[in-house]
């Protein structure tokens, strides 16, 4: 009985070790053929999302949609919307656009807008190529997104684009620990989050951020420093 449980335990043990070298070779893709991965995995995902993310909400994110979307302020854009889990929480004077790059996740989005009477204008969209002009919104808002954007970069210096001056950036996001045995273990991870669930851990949201010429305001780090809530100003 002992030496069977030894075995299956080392053939798990196998088994995830072969699960994480093939992910680590991984071919090398474009941004663009990302993008479609990352919209097809999302496209499947949908109907099990609200049920998946409920989790990492309690153990991670707590009342951080709550306070990503009370620091919105008229014109505003969410950026990979999702199902629109932010959606209860904007104040109801704000004017809310929301794209995704996910026809599927939308639908959800637009659902739960109905069910809560909140007037909201939902695109299909990529956050790294924005369908909008220089200069239109006031915040732009993004949860949990940066982190399977192909891009993240891209999508900042397109959030600065359609900002206008002193308009600001709202980021709830999870990103690398600066805690060295967390990061171990997130740079362990990685390799398989990023395979099964274009999920990748070790970004850096504030490097973009300042990256694309924004003032940061306000930036809180929580749960081992996995948690990021950032508030960054376009310079007037
Ligand atoms: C982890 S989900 C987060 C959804 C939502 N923001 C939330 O807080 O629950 C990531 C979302 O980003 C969207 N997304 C990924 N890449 C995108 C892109 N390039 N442009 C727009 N949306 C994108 C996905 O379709 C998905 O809905």
């Amino acid at each position: 009985m002992r030496w069977r449980r030894l075995s299956l335990a080392t053939l798990g043990l196998l088994g995830g070790v072969a699960l994480w070298k093939a992910a680590r070779r991984q071919a090398p893709v474009t941004p663009a053929e990302e993008t479609e991965r990352v919209r097809r995995f999302y496209d499947q995902l949908a109907p099990r999302y609200d049920r998946g993310i409920r989790l990492a909400e309690w153990a991670l994110f707590k009342d951080g949609r709550r306070w990503a979307a009370a620091q919105a302020r008229g014109e505003t854009l969410e950026i990979g919307i999702g199902t629109g889990r932010n959606l209860p929480y904007y104040p109801a004077e704000v004017r809310l656009t929301g794209i995704d790059v996910s026809p599927a996740m939308l639908e959800l989005a637009r659902e739960r807008a109905r069910q809560l009477n909140r007037p909201v204008e939902l695109r299909v969209g990529d956050a790294q190529a924005l369908d909008f002009p220089d200069a239109s919104f006031d915040t732009v808002v993004s949860t949990l997104s940066l982190c399977t954007i192909p891009d993240p970069a891209q999508a900042v210096r397109e959030a600065a684009r359609v900002l206008r001056p002193g308009g600001r950036l709202i980021l709830l996001e999870h990103v690398r620990s600066p805690l060295l045995p967390v990061r171990l273990v997130q740079r362990l991870l990685e390799p398989i989050t990023v395979r099964l669930e274009h999920d990748h851990l070790l970004r850096e949201p504030l490097e973009y951020v300042e990256a694309a010429g924004f003032v940061v305001e306000q930036i809180e780090r929580s749960r081992l420093g996995l948690v990021e809530r950032l508030v960054a100003r376009k310079p007037e």
